[in-house]
């Protein structure tokens, strides 16, 4: 089912109640994170809320394979909107990286990931999980769509500035999450999210393998 909100800022408030909760219930607590222009209010509210994170383990969902020292970068955008706001230790937030094996290691040798919080790609990825993957995806290096270059060439001088390779974590890494938050916020994502969490489940739309989540719930504000 999907939960519409008011608005905005009630999207972020909501989202980060159940992420202090899963904080405060669970200090060792390992979590998942995206990055994106929907979490940013997410993120403003946690930092706001003057959380204990130092025993918090972070594993971000992707990365582009960029300059991690750019603005663009993952990296970058954690450490802004995140990391260097709260008392996270370095070691303790992780971003994909080589060998995916050590990185996949890394997540199973903390018994997995408790919370996963996801945005959507308006073609339906998750992560940059897109159209076509396997439900069985571990973390690897994609090529990006040609939509998702276009989408996110909002955050880039020029749409040839937008990285086309990614590291993303996999569908089937996603789905071992033991708690799942989608959220979703403007009328360009309604109809992907409707036809991900009511349609076929089918590769063509990576997030409708969530209908499959014993334990997900689906934010979305217009
Ligand atoms: C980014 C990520 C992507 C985004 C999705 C939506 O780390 O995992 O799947 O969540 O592209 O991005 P926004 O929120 O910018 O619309």
């Amino acid at each position: 089912m999907i939960n519409v909100l008011k608005s905005y800022n009630e999207l972020s408030s909501t989202v980060a109640d159940i992420v202090e909760t899963q904080i405060k219930e669970h200090p060792l607590s390992k979590l998942a994170l995206p990055t994106g222009s929907t979490p940013l209010g997410m993120y403003d509210e946690l930092v706001n809320r003057k959380l204990d994170w130092k025993s918090v383990i972070t594993f971000n969902l992707d990365v582009y394979l960029m300059n991690i020292n750019l603005p663009q970068s993952y990296q970058s955008y954690m450490r802004k909107n995140l990391f260097d706001r709260t008392n996270i230790y370095p070691d303790n937030s992780h971003f994909p990286f080589r060998p995916f094996s050590g990185f996949e290691d890394k997540i199973e040798g903390s018994k997995g990931i408790d919370l996963c919080i996801l945005g959507i790609g308006t073609n339906g990825h998750i992560a940059f999980n897109e159209p076509g993957s396997s439900f069985k995806t571990r973390t690897r290096v994609v090529n990006l769509s040609e939509q998702t270059i276009k989408d996110n060439s909002r955050f880039f001088d020029s749409i040839e500035d937008v990285p086309t390779q990614a590291i993303t974590m996999g569908l089937g890494t996603i789905m071992e999450s033991k708690k799942i938050i989608l959220i979703a916020s403007g009328d360009h994502k309604l109809n992907i999210l409707n036809v991900a969490m009511n349609g076929e489940v089918t590769k063509t739309v990576p997030a409708s393998i969530l209908q499959r989540h014993k334990d997900i719930e689906i934010y979305y504000c217009d």
